[in-house]
């Protein structure tokens, strides 16, 4: 446990205490909410009956005879002996509950004017066909297949095809490196890639097929053999290098397969999907979802905490399809519910700042979910180009990722949601897979900031080191005292990690540990204050110090290397790093030339991906290092922030920290 996030918390708790805002909600909405003040309580009193109900808005084949089997904790089982196929609840159903013609997605490419909709009934078709190519690909049961691509419908249209099959997918996202994909697909073994040629990325076309490339010579050196097939979507017309062995045009196969198919159905355990997350070591965690708590969890939140109504509303995700928030508020909960999305190719200023309003205004957008980081980015950008669009479509608004800070939340409410529409902060994770903590739009009276309560049918805890509870006004971390449908069941063949990281620190209580600090304030409302372990938060994305750490190392003129999460205004997270380097890398003791920082910079950038790109690399001299050798990382992150250094006394050389400070303060 890092100290400096206690000493981060009392700053931000003193900050937090003067908020006074509150924002009822709209008496219009209140009126016709899908959930009422009345359905905490009743979830409270019968948690299991609330979410064997809850249930009920899967179809299931075999009905379940358990709610939830918690005899070998914390592998849980839910929804014991029901059978299910998770793309037929998706879309099949709704197309035979006559809604064939509705939306699912009006997709939107970033050239404008480049636009699809997609109905229940198209889904249908293509999720079929692709399901029949991938079956004559040898795709079954149990078997993983990679999805690398841009925000396009055969992202969805794959994913449904693969798990309709009771296959896994594992989505990496399309701004990983090759390095990355190599290393997912390795550790998930997966037999197939579905990529494309490139997509759409301010303004010009991004290939991504060189990136599956390299990342399959890779994984040939380790592997031979284990990917068989790499199916690729043309999407942006971009020439590609062709491997007569391996790859195939989505095109070939999938539009002449048939648009038949008769989904089997799977036990509601049968796994979903693998989605990789940063934890406090190098290793990504392969995060294993499993299919009827999975569904049951993103549909009843997307319902609950969106006020959904499938027939009326136009509901967006603003986020990408290869992180957690995409698989649940884009795929899953919104097509389980049969709701009409939307789904954005591009970045937020192409052609224009406006682009998002305009999709809005366009589409009639009425719920809109995105991460503080966009939002933080616009009120940069300035109120005078949301103003010029029609946004009064919207009538509630999310945010995710990342605590979302009063301020942005004020103007989030005000000028995107014209002080009408509420802010639902949800507090979630990977491992969660739907939303935990959360205001109900109809319900809750927020306040700028807090993410609230946990929603009905989940329970959560701020406690201390020790497994107390806190009382109202203090601050701890926080825990899951009680298992949820959507929970992670394992990390991809590590039962050990997934209990020492998750279940070992509050093992006697058998509660999950979070790794988020959190406080409760005098109401009992809680306020998320960020990570405890070495996690960032860069934009909403999770990156460990770890793994950047080791990306750093691996450059030949690097000898060391310590990074941290520094605050910063856009990305609520940076990525900061202090380097040794190697002395070879310098004649003679000269000073580090800029070029060889930019080298560094794009070395992270090529070995994890854009996001990981440190803001600042600082050559030093030494680390700070306890005299067990554990880098103290607090103080790097005082010198990271242009703040007074912290307490030395437990460095095994206090002098260190001075030469580090001279050395920084020499660079500026
Ligand atoms: C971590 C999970 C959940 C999808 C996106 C990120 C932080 C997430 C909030 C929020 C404060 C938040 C936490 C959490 N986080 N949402 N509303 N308020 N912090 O998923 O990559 O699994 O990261 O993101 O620190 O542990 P993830």
């Amino acid at each position: 446990m890092s100290q400096s996030s206690a000493e981060t918390d009392s700053q931000t708790l003193a900050n937090l205490s003067h908020e006074d805002r509150r924002f009822d909600p709209p008496e219009e909405l209140a009126a016709h909410a899908n959930v009422t003040a009345e359905t905490y309580e009743e979830a409270k009193a019968d948690r299991l009956a609330f979410w064997a109900e809850q249930a009920e808005r899967i179809s299931w084949d075999e009905p379940f005879t358990e709610v939830l089997d918690w005899s070998n904790p914390p592998f849980a089982k839910w929804y014991v002996g029901g059978t299910l196929n998770a793309a037929y609840n998706c879309v099949d159903r709704h197309v035979e509950a006559g809604h064939g013609d509705r939306v699912a997605f009006h997709w939107v490419g970033e050239p404008e004017d480049d636009t699809r909709d997609i109905t229940y009934a198209e889904l249908q078709d293509e999720v079929c066909k692709a399901a029949n190519a991938l079956a004559e690909l040898g795709v079954g049961q149990g078997d993983r297949v990679a999805i690398y691509m841009p925000m396009i419908p055969e992202t969805a249209i794959a994913m449904l095809a693969t798990v309709r099959l009771g296959a896994l997918h594992t989505v990496v996202f399309g701004g990983f490196s090759s390095d990355a994909l190599a290393t997912r697909v390795l550790d998930c073994e997966t037999k197939v890639i579905i990529t494309s040629d490139g997509g759409y990325r301010r303004g010009s076309p991004a290939a991504l097929k060189p990136a599956v490339d390299e990342a399959v010579a890779k994984v040939e050196g380790e592997r031979p053999g284990l990917v068989e097939h790499v199916l690729v979507v043309r999407r942006t017309g971009q020439d590609v290098e062709w491997n007569d062995d391996l790859d195939l045009w989505w095109h070939d196969v999938v539009d002449e397969a048939s648009p038949e198919h008769t989904p089997e159905m799977f036990d509601a355990e049968n796994p979903l999907f693998v989605m990789y997350t940063s934890g406090s070591t190098g290793k990504p965690k392969g995060i294993v979802h499993t299919t009827g708590g999975y569904l049951v969890g993103t549909s009843y939140t997307h319902w609950a905490v969106f006020d959904l109504k499938p027939d009326t509303d136009v509901y967006w995700t603003a986020a990408d399809i290869g992180w957690i928030t995409g698989h649940s508020y884009i795929v899953y909960g919104p097509l389980a519910n049969g709701a009409t999305s939307v789904m954005y190719e591009g970045t937020p200023d192409t052609p224009h700042k406006g682009r998002w309003w305009e999709i809005i205004e366009t589409y009639g957008v009425t719920i809109l979910y995105c991460a503080p980081t966009a939002i933080r980015t616009f009120m940069k950008w300035g109120a005078e180009i949301p103003e010029k669009f029609d946004l009064s479509s919207l009538r509630i608004l999310g945010s995710v990722g990342e605590p979302i800070n009063p301020e942005a939340y004020v103007w989030y409410r005000e000028t995107i949601g014209s002080s009408r529409c509420p802010v639902m902060d949800t507090w979630w994770q990977t491992e969660t897979g739907m939303h935990m903590i959360s205001p109900l739009p109809g319900v809750t009276s927020g306040k700028p900031g807090s993410a609230m309560t946990a929603i009905p049918g989940v329970s959560a805890e701020v406690v201390t080191d020790e497994g107390e509870i806190v009382p109202n006004g203090s601050g701890g971390y926080l825990v899951l005292t009680e298992p949820w449908p959507s929970m992670l069941r394992t990390l991809l063949g590590d039962d050990e990690r997934f209990k020492d990281t998750y279940w070992s620190k509050y093992a006697e209580q058998g509660w999950y540990f979070a790794g988020d600090g959190a406080k409760k304030d005098e109401d009992g409302d809680i306020w998320l204050l960020g990570r405890v372990d070495d996690v960032m938060n860069v934009s909403g994305h999770r990156l460990s110090t770890t793994e950047i750490e080791s990306a750093l190392v691996s450059h030949p003129k690097v000898a060391e290397a310590a990074v941290v999460g520094a605050a910063d205004e856009t990305t609520g997270q940076a990525v900061c790093a202090f380097v040794i380097l190697r002395e070879s890398a310098l004649e003679g003791g000269e000073e580090a030339p800029d070029d060889l920082i930019e080298e560094l910079r794009n070395h992270v950038r090529k070995e994890i991906g854009a996001i990981a790109k440190p803001r600042q690399i600082m050559i030093v001299p030494e680390l700070p290092k306890t005299r067990s050798g554990k880098i103290m990382r607090r103080l790097l992150k005082d010198v990271a922030e242009n703040r007074e250094v912290g307490d030395v006394t437990t460095l095994a050389d206090s002098t260190v920290m001075d030469l580090i400070s001279e050395g920084v303060k020499g660079e500026k």
